[in-house]
């Protein structure tokens, strides 16, 4: 459906998606499960993207009890190890000719200081190093659909984020959660823009754009490992969210706005337009500057293909 001028970008905005693979990380969950729930009603094939298949079986089920003919498949990835997402990548590339849309949405939040059996700290892991290794493994199938689009999930942590080249994997100094986050969602923006570039100098149709969810009530307050599991800091989120966040259907908006809005044309960053930014319907608002900076962006590039091993192939 084409919006009409000053109307409110939403849901009912995308078109149907008959003929269209889509691969949504993250997808049993918060906005990646309602991001799946509401796209499988246009008619694609959704490979959902998960970590845990009994989680994933679940959230399958659950759509499919509303709607049994909508095409739904679940393949295992772990974002926060290279070992799993080879082997996804693997498996898909055997099994589909192309891929068109491909979300970016896992993560995970205010965790604990883990070091990954790839030597990463866990944010960069799950959040960035895994969904650049995918991105990067997927290539040619994205380059084999019309128009594909790599969608990046930020958040307005990416503010306070700062990639430090020296110590990307907390090698030294203290950790500490917040930071951890935020230098992760900086990171997802370092990705999202250096791939626009990159694209766009090797004249590929492929777009990549990012969004963020403003406030969105999901599991990543409670359940992600945010600051601890603890009864008093799963009642302090409870509480936060009641004043600050919004419903997971808006939530998602920013996201399917930047898969689906014809207007697209890579680089952009969606976002919810009211109160700071953490709700309301989806627009595009600039990043902040940090993350705009094309150096940084690019010196980060490089060190995400040396430590991955995965090298883009764009021309
Ligand atoms: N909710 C917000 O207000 C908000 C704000 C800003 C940005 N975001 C971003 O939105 C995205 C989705 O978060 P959400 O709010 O929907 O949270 P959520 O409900 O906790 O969902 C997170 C999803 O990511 C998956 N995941 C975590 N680590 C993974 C890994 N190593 N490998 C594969 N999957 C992994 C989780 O799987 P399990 O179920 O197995 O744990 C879950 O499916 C995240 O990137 C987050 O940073 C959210």
């Amino acid at each position: 459906m084409v919006k009409k001028k000053n109307e409110k970008w939403t849901s009912d905005c995308i078109p149907d998606l008959k003929e269209k693979t889509i691969v949504i990380t993250g997808a049993n969950s918060g906005l990646g499960f309602e991001i799946t729930k509401i796209l499988s009603t246009k008619n694609p094939h959704i490979i959902m993207a998960c970590r845990n298949f009994e989680k994933a079986e679940k959230a399958k089920a659950s759509i499919l009890k509303e709607n049994p003919e909508v095409s739904l498949e679940i393949m295992q990835i772990d974002l926060s190890k290279l070992a799993s997402v080879k082997n996804f990548s693997k498996q898909f590339s055997g099994k589909f000719d192309k891929l068109d849309i491909l979300f970016n949405n896992a993560g995970v939040m205010f965790a604990p200081k883990v070091i990954t059996e790839d030597g990463f700290e866990l944010h960069m892991a799950a959040n960035h190093f895994g969904h650049f290794a995918l991105t990067g493994l997927l290539m040619d199938k994205l380059a084999k659909a019309e128009n594909a689009r790599v969608i990046s999930i930020s958040s307005m942590g990416h503010r306070f984020g700062k990639v430090n080249l020296k110590n990307v994997n907390y090698e030294k100094g203290l950790y500490n959660r917040i930071m951890a986050y935020s230098n992760s969602k900086i990171a997802n923006l370092y990705f999202s823009y250096e791939l626009d570039r990159k694209l766009k100098e090797s004249k590929s149709s492929i777009i990549s754009v990012a969004a963020h969810p403003g406030w969105t009530r999901t599991n990543l307050q409670t359940a992600g490992g945010a600051i601890d599991n603890s009864k008093g800091s799963i009642r302090f989120w409870n509480f936060m969210n009641i004043f600050f966040s919004q419903e997971v259907d808006m939530g998602v908006l920013p996201q399917l706005r930047a898969a689906f809005d014809p207007n697209v044309k890579g680089g952009e960053y969606f976002s919810p337009e009211k109160f700071l930014h953490l709700r309301g319907y989806p627009i595009i608002k600039p990043s902040s500057r940090r993350s705009r900076n094309k150096k940084n962006a690019q010196q980060f590039w490089e060190v995400s293909e040396e430590l991955t091993g995965v090298k883009y192939k764009l021309k």
